[in-house]
């Protein structure tokens, strides 16, 4: 089984709503190895500020027991692109998906050149229920893009789709399905360089 090229994390902890749509649109689309994990389901615990990866700059005193952040950033880092799909809960991203962000604090502790990111893109397709607002997406962005910049990856800016509520809303709007497809194929030519 080759690495995937593309790790697809849909962070809603709604199952079969519009992330996780957006996740099988996103797989469907790319022509690459991609695996797609459901965030809210993989057991990752929100770290404790324990000072462990202060003292081991890389490694998290978290990573046992069955916790799944482990699982998931070894996936990120063998793949080119991790594209994290999510909706916006109060103008950011949910309790799940900021416990696997705030679970990269392991990488920031490496000097910048050890860092095991480095060959990986992140970007993201934040949904939101809101039909309009200028800065709907403002915080998620902000905090998606600082993640990648401490953990060394790369930042493409994110596909934001306003006025998607409904479990199925977006099963119903085939403008907003357009577009997650067309930013599919945008990501695969710029990972060819094309
Ligand atoms: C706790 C919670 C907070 C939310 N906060 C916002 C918000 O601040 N702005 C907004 O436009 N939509 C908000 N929504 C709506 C969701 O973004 C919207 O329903 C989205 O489609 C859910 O995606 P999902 O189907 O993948 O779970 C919120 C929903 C929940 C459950």
């Amino acid at each position: 089984m080759p690495s995937p090229s593309v790790l697809i994390a849909a962070c809603s902890p709604r199952k079969n709503g519009n992330s996780d749509i957006a996740a099988r649109i996103l797989q469907e689309s790319f022509s690459v190895p991609c695996a797609a994990r459901r965030i809210a389901d993989a057991g990752i615990r929100p770290c404790q500020s324990c000072g462990h990866c202060r003292a081991h700059p890389g490694s998290c005193a978290l990573d046992r027991d069955g916790d799944g952040a482990a699982a998931i950033f070894s996936l990120l880092m063998r793949a080119r692109l991790a594209v994290l799909v999510s909706p916006i809960y109060f103008y950011h991203l949910p309790a799940q998906a900021k416990a696997l962000i705030d679970r990269t604090q392991r990488f920031w502790h490496l000097e910048p050149q050890a860092r095991p990111l480095g060959k990986t893109a992140l970007t993201a397709v934040l949904l939101a229920g809101r039909p309009s607002g200028e800065k709907l997406f403002e915080g998620a962005e902000r905090t998606l893009r600082y993640m990648a910049l401490s953990s060394g990856m790369d930042w493409i800016p994110a596909l934001c789709l306003y006025g998607l509520d409904e479990p199925g809303a977006l099963a119903g709007d085939a403008g907003s399905m357009g577009r997650i497809r067309q930013f599919a194929q945008s990501l695969e030519r710029g990972m060819a360089g094309k």
